[in-house]
């Protein structure tokens, strides 16, 4: 079974250059199953429905989210009608929706999990190795795929580690910056510490270098997004064996304006 996973989408431009490469890996690969973290969808703080739409009409089977997860409050009054809307499943707190969900595909059960980490993040959660081994003892799909989100590279691989030859992936997200260290681990599992963004480029994780500066340095305006500019698109492509539901391979994804990314020559 072949799964794609592309990593935190920013804004519209996200939304539309992760399309544009869905359509293109639905030719090429033609994978059975399409995952993608959307915390930064809608103007790059969390999920509208109508953002959520455009992700499920783009081909992704399923959505996942993070730390901004309810940064659109409006996200309370929809989030119970998709049950392929993931939010973490470690918050304390926040009870609505579905932190783990199970689906058919092709008659083999899929699982996928949202869990948000502790280290340098500011939502309290439950520690996501206990949250986890409790959703382990509840139900636990052969195929089971995670979205660790989460801001140090160290917390993501004890995760991995922890779960090596349990769980078929962990995939990283939240940094945004896609790291080089795609890998099957010893039993089995595949593991990226972060899968990296899909959003303008360039840009400071999603956002227009220009307005970052402005906020951080000047403590002035907001931080914005350039829709004019090119589109990066970033991800993870698994290949899976559906007998031990363990990684047979993981390969990065990275695509600038649709085009396979050069990683001799950068974006030039
Ligand atoms: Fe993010
Ligand atoms: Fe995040």
């Amino acid at each position: 079974m072949k799964i794609v996973f592309l990593g935190d989408i920013v804004g519209r431009i996200g939304i539309l250059g992760a399309s544009d490469v869905l359509d293109y890996l639905k030719r090429k690969v033609a994978p059975d199953f399409i995952i993608v973290n959307g915390e930064n969808a809608s103007k790059g703080k969390g999920i509208t429905e109508h953002d959520l739409k455009s992700l499920l009409a783009s081909g992704a089977d399923c959505v996942t989210l993070g730390n901004h997860y309810r940064s659109k409050q409006e996200i309370d009054d929809f989030i119970g009608d998709y049950p392929n809307l993931i939010r973490p499943m470690n918050l304390v707190g926040y009870d609505k929706g579905v932190g783990s969900a199970i689906f058919d595909v092709n008659g083999i059960e899929v699982q996928v999990t949202n869990v948000l980490g502790q280290a340098f993040m500011k939502d309290e959660v439950i520690k996501p190795i206990e949250a986890f081994e409790n959703l382990l003892d509840e139900h636990h799909a052969s195929i089971h795929i995670v979205d660790f989100h989460g801001e140090a590279s160290s917390e993501k691989a004890i995760f991995a580690h922890y779960f090596d030859g349990i769980v078929t992936a962990v995939l990283g997200t939240h940094t945004h910056v896609q790291t080089a260290d795609a890998q099957i681990l010893p039993q089995g599992t595949a593991f990226m510490t972060d899968v990296g963004y899909c959003g303008a480029y360039p840009s400071i994780i999603g956002f227009d270098p220009g307005s970052v500066i402005d906020k951080i340095v000047n403590d002035y305006g907001r931080f914005g997004i350039d829709d004019s500019a090119s589109c990066m698109v970033n991800g993870a492509l698994l290949e899976i064996d559906e007998e031990t539901g363990l990684a047979n391979s993981i390969k990065p994804l990275r695509y600038l304006d649709g085009k396979e990314w050069d990683y001799g020559k950068g974006g030039r």
